[in-house]
């Protein structure tokens, strides 16, 4: 049962109960419009990964903006994502076990479904698995450019698995998977180049031997947002699946910009708005986000506007700030803006997004309540 929403719709930002997941509406929407204007101008297709939002309400917005369809990691997030409308879902990860890959195939009776694959025995449950539903999957081929998780390595391997899906007459081979996941927080455009060059070559090597087996690749899949400009503009890629840039959490906000440019195109718009809980101690104020409110995988929070204030120690409930001095001590009842350090397992905290319209003044109103119906999906 998911709780009931932190806010109603029309109420004035201090009346937002805490902690909740706040989305700045129109930073958002520059992000969305930011990115579709980017991948029109490189020429590529965009399918935005839904890992981010977990929403067909978001996925809608993008959809509608141009994105050709959603990624998505998970059968479950694949499910409702289908349910909330989406009519083109690719699942872009390995799926293992007879249960998974049977709804998975259900699914494609009612969506156009493709899914990622690296494993002989897994194309071959899958095929079963299609035959049995009567029903149609395409398969991309995932190759390790780099980071070293699932994928084949680069080279002949692809082929074998191309040449087995093609023998199949429920699957039809799609392409290649070739996501660089350890590149998107390189920090300097320097070390991203040279690791979208490396997969980039990991690619072609792996391609060159396709083409010989004459298999065409209708789609060479992924990129996220901190290097979609290089697979973009590569000529290689062709389908780009970010996700984070919607919302851009503060380990993205290291990055540091490309120098042909100052700055990223795209804005922190994902907020924990938190209120500060104790300030008994005189040397601490402590907030109500701890871990469940926040994750804290890829660093500690940031408090917007404040950079008085650190946020560190986080226990389940609590998280407690450090100050510079007695100035910059908040008191009890403060409300607070956190940019969260890892936006997607962050959403995956919360039942609701609380968006507000007019975020920075003095008239920011609940526009939006919005489910984040996947939250939890992780079979
Ligand atoms: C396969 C795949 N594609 C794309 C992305 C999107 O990356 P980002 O959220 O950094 O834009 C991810 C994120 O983990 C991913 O696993």
């Amino acid at each position: 049962m998911p709780s009931l929403p932190p806010a109603e719709i029309g109420a004035p930002f201090s009346e937002i109960d805490t902690p909740a997941l706040v989305i700045d509406l129109d930073a958002f929407e520059r992000n969305l419009d930011a990115m579709a204007a980017a991948v029109g101008k490189l020429g590529v297709r965009l399918r935005p990964h839904a890992k981010t939002h977990k929403s067909p309400v978001i996925a809608a917005k993008q959809i509608a903006r141009g994105a050709v369809g959603m990624c998505c990691q998970k059968v479950g997030e694949a499910e409702i994502l289908v349910a909330g409308g989406v009519k083109d879902v690719l699942v872009s990860n390995e799926v293992v076990g007879t249960r998974k890959l049977e709804r998975l195939a259900a699914l494609a009776r009612h969506a156009r479904v493709s899914v990622c694959a690296d494993d002989p025995a897994m194309i071959e449950q899958l095929a079963l698995a299609a035959e049995r539903t009567g029903s149609q999957i395409e398969v991309l081929v995932e190759v390790d450019v780099g980071a070293r998780r699932c994928g084949v390595r680069p080279g002949p391997a692809a082929t074998g698995l191309a040449r087995q899906i093609a023998g199949s007459r429920h699957l039809s081979f799609g392409g290649l998977q070739a996501y660089h996941g350890s590149a998107q927080h390189l920090r300097t455009p320097e070390e991203r180049r040279a690791a979208i060059a490396s997969a980039a070559n990991a690619t072609t090597e792996t391609l060159r031997f396709l083409d010989e087996a004459g298999f065409a690749c209708r789609t060479i899949g992924g990129a996220g947002t901190g290097t979609f400009e290089l697979e973009g503009a590569s000529g290689i890629w062709n389908e780009l699946q970010a996700g984070s840039y919607i919302f851009m959490d503060a380990d993205y906000a290291k990055n540091v910009a490309d120098g042909a440019r100052n700055a990223s195109p795209f804005e922190h718009a994902l907020f924990v708005l938190a209120t500060v809980m104790s300030t008994a101690s005189g040397e601490r104020a402590v907030v109500d986000a701890g871990h469940k409110a926040l994750s804290n995988d890829s660093g500690f929070p940031v408090v917007r506007g404040r950079p008085d204030l650190r946020y560190h120690r986080p226990s389940d409930e609590h998280g407690v700030l450090e100050f510079d001095n007695a100035a910059s001590k908040p008191a009890a009842g403060d409300r607070l803006t956190l940019i969260p350090g890892h936006c997607d397992p962050t959403v995956n905290l919360y039942d609701w997004y609380v968006g507000v319209r007019g975020f920075d003044t003095p008239a920011a109103r609940v526009e939006a309540l919005w489910p984040i119906a996947a939250r939890g999906a992780v079979t």
